[in-house]
């Protein structure tokens, strides 16, 4: 196996006799016991990241994870164990973040929208963080803490000007995107904060993107984050002032590409917060990182099938494989490049570019472009995709008709499917059929109003009144 490969693989990632295995478990055994596509989590590895993290940050910061990279119940429990909270930006997510067994203190919910019945649900269940996106949030915020008779604390989410390189689809802060506000809203919502009854003022966010390979970015945020807080820092009133910066780190997806570790990033933070002189400026303050990929992104592989070797017109190959992009769109997304391994061959030269595409009706359902493998790979094959943990199981889809796949987290020589494989029976479940009990809106009537909308041509109203 290729050494250059290391750092892309899980930490348990071992081959003998040319088969791969993750967390002891054979990865050819894994696919027979539950199936292709399958995502394989190395249970050790998130373990380990997790524990980097708080190694890196010390005691004092505050670990929330972010759950849109990768979520299950069992992610949620290995959270709680480690002493980490989360970060959700949705019901779904809390509510797995509840079943985990995470205490709703350490849930962090952010959200650009966040819909009333869900600002309901947070207040009622008392997370310990809202993040504020916009000025209109304050008093809808307050009326639902007042409503579940408590009081929310909060962060604002800052929108500077902090330069970032990384895909324009992930950059988050900055003119052109839509989260966060600028500085001098930012201050108005905090005053506008400290004057509303149900809500507590705890600090500022900044999340400037995400996979970040420059780590002066966050040098930046600091800078950012604590030039805004010493103007609003009087209007906290005890504790600590909170400096989110947010997630982002990246990860190596390629063999050649930088993997900057979480103690580089904790040692950048605190040489930014000497550099912006925060102890002085601030006070007492307590950082907070948010990150998701960076934990999860190299703990998890993809296993597919090869089901069909082609020789494309042009003289490529391609082999296509049982899954794409309804298991994973960010190829198709964002033209993500992976390194792909065949897991039972992992001794075999891995040379010949193949085109690897996946099983959809669409040309853009790249795995990946001139992937080297085994010469003969072809049907039967076991196809392992590497760093595949991030931001592929939350973004599945059911494309096709393709029932999404299972999450199997391997350690210690035992599989676990802890999330199980969608079956048909799933995709079917909220599929009602003409049978589904017909609703009127009041005053409609028996819908003939509708009927002659439906035939009065193009551009018609419904008739009023
Ligand atoms: N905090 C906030 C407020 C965020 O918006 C994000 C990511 C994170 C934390 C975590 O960032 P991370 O450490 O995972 O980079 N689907 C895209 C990534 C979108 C990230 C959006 N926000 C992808 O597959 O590359």
């Amino acid at each position: 196996m290729d050494a250059a490969l290391r750092h892309v693989l899980p930490a348990t990632w071992t081959v003998r006799d040319g088969r791969a295995a993750v967390g002891g478990v054979d990865l050819g055994l894994l696919a027979e016991r539950f199936g292709t596509p399958a995502y394989a989590v190395d249970e050790a590895h998130v373990r380990g990241r997790l524990a980097e993290y708080r190694e890196a940050l010390g005691e004092e910061a505050t670990l929330v994870f972010a759950a849109k990279s990768f979520f299950c119940v069992a992610m949620a429990e290995l959270l709680h164990e480690a002493g980490w909270g989360v970060d959700v930006v949705s019901a779904g997510e809390l509510e797995t973040a509840l079943r985990g067994g995470l205490p709703p203190e350490r849930v962090l919910l952010h959200g650009s929208v966040k819909p009333e019945r869900e600002t309901e649900r947070a207040a009622a269940v008392g997370v310990g963080r809202v993040v504020i996106d916009g000025p209109g949030e304050v008093a809808t915020l307050g009326a639902a803490a007042e409503r579940a008779g408590r009081r929310l604390e909060v962060l604002l989410r800052l929108n500077a000007d902090v330069a970032v390189r990384t895909h324009p689809k992930v950059t988050t802060t900055g003119t052109t995107t839509q989260f966060g506000m600028r500085a001098a809203d930012t201050a108005a919502a905090a005053r506008a904060v400290a004057r509303t009854r149900g809500l507590e003022l705890r600090g500022l966010h900044l999340h400037a993107g995400s996979q970040v390979r420059d780590l002066a970015t966050y040098g930046r945020a600091v800078r950012a984050l604590v030039e805004l807080a010493a103007s609003i820092r009087e209007l906290i009133a005890s504790g600590p002032i909170e400096l989110d910066v947010g997630g982002g780190l990246a990860v190596p997806y390629r063999r050649e590409d930088p993997a900057p570790s979480p103690a580089a990033l904790g040692r950048r933070l605190r040489d930014a917060l000497r550099a912006a002189r925060a102890t002085e400026r601030l006070g007492p303050f307590r950082l907070l990182v948010e990150p998701g990929r960076s934990v999860v992104a190299n703990a998890g592989v993809t296993l597919y099938r090869v089901g069909v070797r082609k020789r494309l017109a042009d003289g490529r190959t391609a082999l296509l494989v049982d899954g794409g992009m309804s298991d994973n769109p960010r190829p198709a997304l964002y033209g993500a490049r992976y390194e792909l391994v065949l897991p039972l061959r992992a001794d075999e030269p891995h040379r010949t570019p193949f085109d690897v595409v996946g099983r959809h009706c669409e040309t853009g359902d790249v795995v990946a472009r001139d992937a080297p493998l085994p010469a003969d790979a072809g049907p039967g094959d076991l196809v392992a995709v590497l760093a595949t943990g991030a931001y592929a199981h939350s973004m599945s889809s059911r494309y096709n008709g393709l029932p999404r796949p299972p999450v199997v987290f391997v350690r210690d020589g035992a599989a676990r499917e802890v999330v199980r494989r969608e079956r048909i029976d799933d995709l079917l479940a909220r599929d009602a059929g003409l049978a589904a009990p017909a609703w009127r809106p009041a005053g409609a009537g028996d819908g003939s109003a509708s009927r002659r909308s439906a035939t009065g041509g193009p551009g018609s109203r419904p008739a009023s009144g």
